[in-house]
């Protein structure tokens, strides 16, 4: 695979900030909907040039990505950075050693933001010693894989997931509830 370009979402945001620098505040009529236009043809140019780089469901959920955000409701949490300064986390919510619900958010680039959403799907009704054995591998088979410069991302967020785990795993200890 070749090298995608790097940050696709910052890339998208910035040429459509762009575009629309250059064209000045949507006015009625034939401007507006000549810079709609516009808009749409950069979107589906940057669309297209993600398809060469990445696999369907990696572009699947960078328009969309599964269980975005904080939980209040989490019983296990972790922070982790990378050495590429980019950080992910995550939220579970565990109920009878299985994991209900997770969630998670990050600052990273396209390729991180595909790998917290299949971190958490993965995570998603397994037993806590299942979850906790999510590899960066298993992450990446999931997503049909990535790119070799972006495949660490998949490592940081299968790091995040075993850090909630053991963030769970570290407060029953400590009130005795997830015993046994
Ligand atoms: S580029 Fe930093 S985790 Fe992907």
């Amino acid at each position: 695979m070749r090298r995608p370009p790097d940050g696709a979402n910052r890339e998208s945001r910035d040429l459509r900030r762009s575009v629309a620098e250059r064209k000045g505040p949507g006015k009625p009529g034939s401007a507006t909907s000549s810079l709609d236009e516009l808009v749409e043809e950069v979107n589906r140019q940057i669309l297209s040039d993600m398809r060469r780089f990445y696999s369907p469901q990696v572009v699947e959920r960078l328009h969309d990505p599964r269980n975005p955000g904080p939980m209040r409701e989490a019983n296990g949490h972790a922070r982790i950075t990378g050495p590429c300064g980019d950080t992910m986390e995550i939220w579970l919510r565990i109920d009878e050693r299985r994991v209900a619900r997770a969630t998670f958010m990050t600052n990273g680039c396209g390729p991180t933001i595909a790998c917290g959403s299949m971190a958490t799907e993965l995570a998603t009704g397994r037993s806590t010693d299942e979850a906790a054995t999510v590899e960066q591998q298993d992450i990446l088979d999931a997503l049909g894989g990535l790119p070799e410069a972006s495949r660490h991302c998949a490592l940081l967020a299968a790091s995040a997931l075993k850090g909630a785990v053991l963030d769970y795993l570290q407060r029953g200890r400590a009130t005795g509830e997830n015993e046994g």
